[in-house]
């Protein structure tokens, strides 16, 4: 991607430099909330304890936390103020109204859902649309919606290419669909798609953009079979941003405007506002039929609550209506975009393999890079993460990520797993500072990978196991 000419970009090379002011933060700081980084000897008590698994350890006890970017961004203080605006009417809230007013400018659909995150617009989604036996065809699902359309024993398939397999396949937009795989489904598959999900930015897929072009192509094949399309809009402005820099024909158009034309080959979208809107819960669905917009609401009334509040109070609909529109904002989303490709950039240079181009909202760490020695049995993805806190007290992420995909010379569908570990960034609250010193842990991690011998699972429960499990080292 080229920065000629702007003040702001996404290239690795341009954001290595520490001269550039693009890298200081667009903001400032008016609350500190103090982290502090315990002993290595306690670091190593904390660890055991939490049976060598992040989702276990104390938040206190964690001195940088990449574990997610959802909900973990710092608000304004324009949202801040916000909440005491806050109308918590039962019914026709004047927050509600404010909501809805952005959420349809920003999204073009005129019908809103709010709901208090986004698995919770997926339990509605879900419920109209899918039945029994259904495929629903996405680039990448993300976890809880492949885990809603199994609920709804349908099958989710991600048409995502076999590139997403490769880290270091630059291609720009990682996160398209392969065309082929889905035309292949569709003409297997057509009469049992509910609708084909479109997730900007592409999260499971190493977080990485899909093209306008891609969206455009994919329509046009839903519109040949007479599919509907939705959009998993949690990172819808991340993904403008790098339409905006990267296909040459929206050079120096709004993000606002990219938004809407993406959404402009949609039936409906929904969004864990969680993300990108920078608030700490929320959620909504958005339609452009009116009478899936109303079943929509009555579902809510059993899950939720009345469609002017949906589960959430007043004053977070109000820190919503704010956020959407800064989390479109041209210099924030630059930085952000930027401190992503900056942290990838010099993991990179400790000789460690991410994914790359870098994506939004974080970096993708290829865990193979740093332990050749380990066997996906001993469970590299584990010892990354574990090494990680007892080095510098950073919490990261991480999944063998199963899936099913469509392999493209039988036009089968099939199983496959990603692995990947991943840093993942929070809005608006790490500096240029806390991204050096994760790069340096990881640096430290990687020149002693050699001493770690593995992990095995001691406990793994059958459902959600994942957010439950339990590990020991391998003894050595
Ligand atoms: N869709 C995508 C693409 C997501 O990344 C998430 C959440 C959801 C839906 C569900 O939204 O959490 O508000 O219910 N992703 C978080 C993450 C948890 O860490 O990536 P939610």
């Amino acid at each position: 991607m080229s920065i000629e000419g702007r003040p702001f970009g996404t290239g690795m090379e341009d954001a290595g430099s520490r001269s550039l002011a693009a890298l200081a933060e667009p903001y400032r700081i008016k609350v500190a909330e103090q982290i502090r980084l315990l002993s290595r000897p306690e670091r190593e008590e904390v660890l055991a304890a939490a049976h060598y698994s992040g989702i276990h350890i104390d938040a206190a006890d964690v001195f940088i936390d990449l574990m997610t970017d959802s909900g973990t961004g710092a608000m304004s203080s324009e949202q801040w103020a916000a909440l005491m605006r806050g109308d918590e009417s039962y019914f026709g809230s004047r927050s509600y109204q404010r909501f809805e007013t952005v959420s349809r400018e920003i999204t073009g659909y005129p019908h809103i859902v709010p709901t208090h995150q986004g698995r919770a617009a997926e339990k509605i989604i879900t419920e109209l649309l899918v039945r029994p036996g259904d495929v629903v065809l996405s680039n990448t699902h993300f976890d809880t919606t492949r885990g809603h359309i199994l609920h709804r024993q349908g099958v989710p398939v991600d048409c995502i290419g076999d590139w997403l397999w490769d880290f270091g396949d630059e291609r720009e937009f990682k996160g398209n669909f392969d065309l082929k795989k889905l035309e292949l489904a569709l003409a297997r598959h057509h009469s049992r798609v509910p609708f084909i999900l479109i997730t900007v930015l592409n999260n499971m897929a190493c977080s990485s953009p899909v093209s306008m072009q891609n969206i455009r192509e994919v329509k046009s094949l839903a519109d040949r079979y007479g599919v509907k399309v939705m959009f998993d809009a949690c990172r819808l402005a991340e993904n403008a941003y790098f339409i905006q820099q990267g296909e040459p024909e929206f050079s120096g158009v709004s993000i606002q405007d990219i938004v809407l034309e993406m959404f402009s080959y949609g039936d409906g979208c929904w969004m864990s506002a969680k993300k990108d809107a920078i608030v700490n819960i929320g959620g909504f669905c958005a339609f452009r039929d009116e009478s899936l917009a109303m079943r929509a609401k009555e579902l809510l009334v059993l899950y939720e609550g009345y469609p002017t509040y949906g589960g959430l109070a007043g004053r977070d609909l109000e820190a919503m209506a704010v956020g959407l529109r800064e989390g479109l904002d041209q210099e924030y989303l630059a930085h952000r975009i930027r401190q992503a490709a900056y942290l990838g950039r010099l993991i990179t240079e400790a000789d460690v393999s991410v994914s790359r181009p870098v994506g939004g909202s974080g970096v993708f760490v290829d865990v193979r890079s740093i332990y050749p020695h380990l066997s996906a049995e001993q469970l590299p993805t584990v010892a990354f993460a574990a090494d990680m806190f007892l080095e510098g007290g950073v919490r990261v992420g991480g999944a063998l990520f199963p899936m099913k995909t469509v392999d493209i010379g039988s036009g089968n569908i099939v199983d496959r797993s990603f692995e990947f570990s991943r840093l993942a960034i929070p809005r608006r609250t790490y500096t240029q500072g806390h991204l050096e010193y994760v790069a340096d842990i990881v640096a430290r991690v990687k020149s002693k990978a050699s001493e770690n011998m593995g992990y095995r699972v001691t406990y793994m429960p059958e459902t959600m196991g994942h957010f439950f499990v339990r590990f020991a080292p391998v003894a050595g």
